[in-house]
């Protein structure tokens, strides 16, 4: 290994690509492998200036304050909820992420639970399955096509999963903390509002404490026994305990869901449910938009040993 490679710290497994490559170009240290990661980094943690993690295990205050030397956090994923931005900015590490490249997955699977648990594909796969169509033919469902879908999140990827429901002759509808003057749809101005509005109301706001448990049983009460929640953002937007209820009281028609408060934990009173479709937080996971994510990863870090700047940072506070 040649010392003068930047030496670079690795949360947790990544792409096989990805770590091969990190391992080609840097001086690469998998903590994943630490017996005692705390330990290790109480000797070690001042060799690393540069950290590569991913959306799910990101970068907490007391893994930056373990890295006194750390300039550089490199984020497989869009999400950055779990890294401490504000530690980071304040020691002037360069963060780097991976939006855009994914938004047409995401928002494909936006779609496809829009379309499942309206239409009810996994439930009467289900069905066939289990033998039970020689008894009769599986119950009507629900109409996708021509009903209003509401977007709780016009960022990039709501814009895509906009696309996406204006080839099913959907009307669109948006929240946002402010509206967005280019946008060609109709603003709502509360959650409320806009979920009292939809037939489906699909969750794509970043988490983070800002946007915690924005959707409460009052927003599901608004949503009404006909509405259908999807969420392909974070578990934490949505009150699960209170979505868990009005699912099991019929206070909405059902859920699509693609993430959850504690992952990979469902609860198991979901687990039960037939009028829910559940995904293991896959709206990103084709190979396709991962090797797009992986060389991201990669770019950010290349550009910021190249020029000292990440080549697509998370956005700095307003
Ligand atoms: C990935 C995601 O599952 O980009 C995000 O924020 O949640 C997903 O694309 C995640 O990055 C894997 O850790």
């Amino acid at each position: 290994m040649s010392a003068t490679k930047p030496r670079v710290l690795q949360r947790g497994r990544l792409l096989p690509f990805l770590e091969a490559q990190l391992a080609l170009r840097y001086d690469l240290h998998p903590l994943w492998q630490e017996a005692d990661p705390k330990r290790f980094l109480a000797t070690h943690g001042g060799e690393f200036v540069a950290l590569a993690t991913s959306a799910r295990l990101g970068a907490g205050a007391e893994l930056i304050d373990a890295l006194p030397s750390l300039k550089v956090i490199s984020n497989f994923g869009v999400g950055y909820d779990t890294i401490a931005v504000e530690r980071a900015r304040e020691r002037s590490i360069q963060v780097g992420y991976t939006p855009e490249v994914l938004n047409d997955c995401v928002a494909d699977t936006a779609f496809g639970l829009v379309m499942d648990v309206a239409r009810r594909f996994s439930a009467s796969d289900r069905f066939v399955r289990s033998g039970q169509w020689l008894q009769g033919p599986y119950p009507l469902a629900t109409r996708v096509s021509g009903k209003r879908l509401g977007i709780l999140g016009l960022g990039r990827i709501g814009q895509v999963i906009a696309r996406r429901a204006s080839g099913f002759d959907m009307e669109v509808r948006y929240h946002n903390r402010r509206p967005n003057p280019s946008a060609p749809y109709t603003y709502e101005s509360s959650i409320e509002s806009l979920a009292q509005w939809a037939d489906f109301l699909v969750v794509v706001s970043a988490g983070g404490p800002e946007t915690r448990n924005l959707v409460s049983s009052s927003v599901l009460r608004a949503l009404g026994p006909k509405g259908y929640l999807i969420n392909v953002s974070r578990g934490s937007v949505v009150d699960e305990e209170a979505l868990v209820q009005a699912l099991e009281d019929g206070v909405i028609a059902g859920a699509g869901l693609d993430v959850y408060a504690d992952e990979p934990r469902v609860p198991e009173r979901l687990l039960a449910m037939d009028q829910v479709v559940l995904l293991p937080h896959l709206a990103s996971a084709t190979q396709e938009t991962r090797q797009a994510m992986a060389e991201l990863v990669l770019d950010n870090l290349d550009a910021y040993f190249a020029t000292g700047k990440v080549k697509v940072g998370v956005p700095q506070p307003a």
